[in-house]
């Protein structure tokens, strides 16, 4: 893809930084989505030329509408979507609670759910598209005190192939990139004495969002592509 215009979610969270700056690098004019209460002044400055819209909920559908709209009225057209907001809670059944599953579900899910909708029309009407949806490793199999993640996750696959089958003939294609544990300062935090060498970077994992958005990957429609580093 030429230069487009895209849009992130998530975009101010450890990998959203990393795909808004190789993808701010290719050229791309961005619209930046994410729930911080404020844009971050460093990313503020370096993203000045792109949309920023912090402050949003993208599990409520009015409010992802109308991000989508002002990116649109801001660019004049979407060209592809690429959704990394989510989070992350480790929690067994056996001390846990149904609200935890439901809380994954709002944030890995709907939002993903959300953004796909608020875009589709656009995308549909011009007769093209790019959407990237950042999966897990877990969508294939929960570990302990993974299940509402994974299953969350799982759902975001279920989402890929859908919808890469609803749009298979009409220009857009709709992938999900899985990854394993990120080398990001909270996983290094929450886990110092892990082997960081063996994570997969977020620089990483932009280049290959960078290259589903691309026009080499036309030919890709509704897949899980794992990106796992060394792990
Ligand atoms: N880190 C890993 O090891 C790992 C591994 C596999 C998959 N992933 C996936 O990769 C993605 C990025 O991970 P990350 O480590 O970069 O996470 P991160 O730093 O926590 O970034 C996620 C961003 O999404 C935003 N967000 C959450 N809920 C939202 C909502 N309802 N509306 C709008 N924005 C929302 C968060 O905002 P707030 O912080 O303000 O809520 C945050 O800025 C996530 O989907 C995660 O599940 C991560």
């Amino acid at each position: 893809m030429a230069t487009s215009v895209i849009l992130i979610t998530g975009a101010f969270g450890a990998l959203g930084q990393a795909v808004a700056r190789h993808l701010a690098a290719q050229g791309h004019q961005l619209g930046l989505l994410d729930a911080a209460p404020a844009v971050p002044p460093a990313l503020a400055a370096e993203f000045a030329a792109h949309l920023q819209l912090p402050a949003l909920d993208l599990s409520q559908p009015a409010a992802t509408q109308q991000a989508v709209a002002a990116a649109q009225a801001r660019f004049g057209r979407v060209d592809g979507l690429v959704n990394i907001a989510g989070g992350f809670r480790w929690e067994t059944l056996e001390a846990g609670s149904a609200a935890t599953w439901q809380a994954m579900f709002t944030i890995n899910l709907l939002t993903a759910v959300n953004t796909c909708q608020a875009v589709l029309p656009a995308m549909l009407a011009q007769g093209s598209g790019r959407i990237v949806n950042i999966g897990a490793g877990a969508a294939a199999k929960a570990g302990a005190g993974m299940g509402a993640y994974a299953a969350s996750k799982s759902g975001v696959q279920r989402l890929t192939e859908a919808l890469a089958e609803e749009t298979k003939l009409r220009g857009i294609t709709v992938n999900a990139i899985l990854p394993s544990i990120i080398d990001t300062p909270a996983n290094r935090r929450d886990m110092p004495d892990a082997d960081f060498s063996r994570w997969v970077t977020p620089e990483a994992l932009a280049e290959v969002v960078g290259f589903l958005l691309s026009d080499g990957a036309r030919a890709i429609t509704g897949a899980g592509i794992p990106v796992t580093g060394r792990v």
